[in-house]
């Protein structure tokens, strides 16, 4: 194995992309902590390494043992659509409960949001604006990151593993025409984009055409334009969210990150 292995947290990891997370983590040697609402489900859903502990990201008083001497995050939380919490509370509110509880901890994040996140779509609650409003956060929170945005679960076909990483997030029919990409293929992402000094700071699409899976990510990493440093969105994405627009809540989250991150 050619990385280091770490203490993996990953948040989200009873979902269906955090049940592949969680295994391709332990497949990678990485000692993997799952935070879960719910034990005995996780306890049922999970192999038996995963460590797991318990607490609801829309509580923070719950998290700080989730976060204990972790060296990495992975972030595939989503609200259900059940009504019972809004993309607010879990999509973007869970990720900043997240940072705001790491007290001086500097872990790398791998945060998966969605193909599309940045088309203004008022669809499913404004679903997407939470989402991209969650990468702006950890952007401005000062970790060594990589945002993955994901087209859509499990639509493509068996000859189609090649993976393409795209900018820009052009994508915006909000059909899978935007592109597919298989679950598993998606952590196998995130997981080597924590040991991947070339993923750092970046931002991307992922998608799966035609072809074989590669056998290297590195070089598809290495592709990338890296976000620019402060900025808020990736690089190559439309400014179409003008910070002074958004939520004076939002705005205030911003700030205090920052602060955070420069204290
Ligand atoms: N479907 C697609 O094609 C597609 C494409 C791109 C992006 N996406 C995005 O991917 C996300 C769905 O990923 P998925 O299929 O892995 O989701 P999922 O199966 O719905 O899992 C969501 C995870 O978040 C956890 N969670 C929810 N609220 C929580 C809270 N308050 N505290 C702690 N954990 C909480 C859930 O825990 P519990 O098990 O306890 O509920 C679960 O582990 C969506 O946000 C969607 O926008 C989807």
């Amino acid at each position: 194995m050619s990385h280091t292995p770490m203490t993996v947290l990953v948040v989200g990891a009873t979902g269906s992309i955090g049940r592949l997370v969680v295994a391709e983590s332990i497949a990678r040697g990485h000692t993997t902590r799952a935070l879960v609402r719910d034990a005995a489900k996780a306890r049922r859903q999970l192999p038996a390494e995963a460590q797991l502990v318990v607490a609801d990201v829309t509580r923070p008083e719950t998290l700080p043992p989730a976060v204990a001497d972790v060296d990495a995050l992975v972030l595939t939380l989503g609200s259900d659509g059940s009504g019972h919490a809004s993309p607010e509370a879990v999509d973007y509110a869970g990720v900043r409960n997240i940072l705001t509880v790491l007290d001086g901890r500097t872990p790398r994040v791998a945060l998966m949001t969605a193909i599309g996140v940045t088309s203004r779509s008022s669809v499913y609650d404004h679903l997407l604006d939470w989402k991209r409003r969650s990468e702006r956060i950890v952007r401005a929170g000062g970790l060594s990151y990589t945002i993955v945005r994901p087209g859509w679960f499990d639509m493509n076909g068996p000859d189609e593993q090649r993976l393409v990483f795209l900018q820009g997030d052009e994508r915006r029919s909000g059909t899978p025409d935007d592109g597919v990409i298989s679950r598993a293929q998606i952590a196998q992402v995130l997981v080597q984009a924590l040991t991947a000094p070339e993923a750092e700071g970046k931002t991307f699409e992922l998608v799966a055409e035609a072809g074989p899976e590669p056998g290297d990510m590195g070089p598809l990493f290495a592709a990338l334009a890296p976000d620019a440093p402060g900025a808020l969105d990736a690089a190559r994405d439309e400014a179409n969210m003008p910070l002074g627009k958004e939520p004076q809540r939002v705005r205030d989250d911003l700030d205090a990150v920052r602060a955070r991150a420069h204290a």
